[in-house]
């Protein structure tokens, strides 16, 4: 699904970018562009970027 219509960014690249390293919302609007023109895509951004670390940090304690 197309987050970013301006930049024409999907939920899967952003999530891809979290997980390569991407994990703050300046990092995403510099890499992807989110965020960085009309501004309607930046909570829906958020949301993705704060499931993602959860998702993230719950495998790293199921791993620990
Ligand atoms: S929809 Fe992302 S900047 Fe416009």
């Amino acid at each position: 699904m197309y987050i970013c219509i301006c930049h024409g960014v999907t939920d899967k690249t952003i999530e891809q970018k979290i997980e390569s390293g991407f994990v703050t919302m300046r990092s995403l609007s510099k890499e992807l562009g989110v965020g960085t023109q009309c501004g309607k895509c930046t909570n829906c951004t958020k949301k993705i970027l704060n499931q993602k670390l959860i998702e993230i940090v719950d495998v790293t304690e199921q791993v620990a």
